[in-house]
């Protein structure tokens, strides 16, 4: 159990945040435009008034968010609420920075094995649907999966969900899709609720069923249509009838599913309930976009060879009622040496809410490191560290349908909280690589606490 790794504090209901250099709120909900900058901030006027009672903090009672502000004024509003000291854990943020936990809208956590060698057949000049067609990649990994047993999966998984917390993640949306047939499919939308369960770490279960076209199918001419079928009208309806998915996502892209196939299955998938994603526009356009703004998705992910129509679809989607958000993995572009990445400014300035994700998985981006991705956005996306943060934060809730709950530190909102080291949330990119985390709270229990920068 990750908890179980280091001793915490004792649990108290109340837990107060103080001496911050800046709290990033991100109050005001998702984001986009000019908006997107704009992430809530309190200052310390210096780092004397952080430690004394001119510096910003917020209060917890029992998981959810109470007060906001300078600290007298949070102080006094615990009071009001009948809160005595006794009940409150006081942590000190040490003069750093305070954020919502991140959220981490798109993983491919449940895997066995490794795919290291593919990075050298990349540097060969073999592409990444080259190396699936020819039975590696994608399909490698199902089969290591298929033959592995729960408690493989179950301890790989809780091990990388641990580093995603100890990189300040405290919710993380989890698909499936290495399995692609139903009861290995089953099998894994189980696992990550049962992750989820476990704790610390939030997840949100997401059926990508049509990751691939099965093994079992791939001689055959109609290969991609007939294992979509399998999808559509085996495998979807017990993912429904169990309920054990909140999404369905597909990979829309040449040679994988195209848009016709992908339009079938998000459909059918939102006729029981589940909502619609999807990887879209990854490596090739493939109207993926278009796809997205036309069913409603929640949200398009990747857009690394987006086309111009496709930005056009997401533009007008973001002006007329629930906008799609844009979720951006740039760590899978530099993993897998691509000199062109998504055109997040672009996306910015048409008014698309952006969010960023890390998309670990074996093959295209083996990083859980949600740090690297902020730093990435930033040197290659072409976002600010601001605009980094609120789409790590509460565009990532809302490409997840959480932001009502998550993504902001706002009164009544879960108490999910990252306390980091440096001084300004400016340098929470440009320390590249790093590890900045100093404690890590979800829902106002102390969850993780980075004994090497504590003290
Ligand atoms: O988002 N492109 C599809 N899925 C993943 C990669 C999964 C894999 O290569 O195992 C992605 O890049
Ligand atoms: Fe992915």
């Amino acid at each position: 159990m990750p908890s179980g790794r280091q001793a915490l504090p004792a649990e108290l209901p109340g837990l107060l945040v103080h001496g911050a250099m800046e709290i990033a709120t991100l109050a005001g909900g998702v984001r986009r435009g000019s908006a997107q900058a704009e992430i809530g901030l309190l200052r310390a006027r210096d780092p004397g008034a952080a430690a004394g009672r001119g510096g910003p903090a917020l209060a917890a009672y029992e998981g959810r968010i109470v007060a906001v502000g300078q600290l007298d004024e949070v102080e006094r509003q615990l009071a009001e609420l009948g809160v005595e000291e006794g009940r409150v854990t006081r942590i000190d943020a040490a003069a750093g920075t305070v954020t919502p936990g991140l959220v981490d809208p798109h993983t491919h956590l449940l895997f066995a094995g490794t795919r290291h060698a593919e990075v050298q057949l990349r540097q060969l000049g073999h592409g990444y649907l080259e190396i699936l067609a020819a039975g590696g990649g994608i399909l490698q990994t199902v089969r290591e999966t298929r033959a592995a047993s729960d408690e493989q999966l179950l301890g790989t998984g809780r091990r990388w969900l641990y580093e995603l917390l100890s990189h300040g993640v405290t919710t993380a949306e989890v698909k499936t899709g290495y399995g692609l047939d139903s009861a290995t499919e089953l099998r894994l939308l189980a696992l990550a609720g049962r992750l989820g369960a476990e704790g610390p770490v939030e997840v949100i279960p997401t059926f990508l069923g049509a990751h691939a076209v099965a093994p079992e199918f791939r001689d055959r001419p109609d290969a991609a249509d007939a294992y979509l079928a399998t999808v559509i009208d085996e495998q979807l309806p017990q993912v429904a009838e169990q309920g054990i998915a909140r999404f369905c996502d597909v990979f829309c892209e040449r040679g994988v599913f195209d848009q016709d196939g992908s339009r079938r299955l998000l459909q059918a998938a939102q006729n029981l309930g589940l909502a619609a994603r999807l990887h879209a526009d990854e490596i090739e356009p493939s109207g993926g976009a278009e796809l997205a703004a036309e069913i409603g998705a929640f949200s398009a992910d990747h857009l690394g060879a987006v086309s111009a129509a496709g930005i056009d679809a997401l533009a007008r989607a973001a002006e007329s009622g629930r906008p799609v958000v844009a979720t951006l993995l740039p760590a899978t572009s530099f993993f897998t040496l691509k000199d062109r990445y998504a055109p997040g400014r672009t996306l910015i300035e048409r008014g698309v809410p952006v969010a960023l994700g890390s998309d670990f998985n074996p093959g295209s981006s083996p990083t859980p490191n949600a740090q690297l991705v902020l730093s990435l956005a930033c040197l290659r996306l072409g976002l600010s560290p601001a605009e980094a943060l609120a789409a790590a934060t509460i565009n990532a809730a809302a490409a997840l349908g959480i932001e009502e709950s998550q993504g902001s530190l706002e009164i009544g909102k879960h108490a999910d909280i990252v306390l980091w080291e440096p001084e300004s949330h400016e340098l929470l990119p440009y320390w590249l690589g790093a590890d900045l985390v100093r404690t890590v709270i979800k829902r106002g229990r102390q969850v993780y606490v980075n004994r090497r920068t504590d003290g």
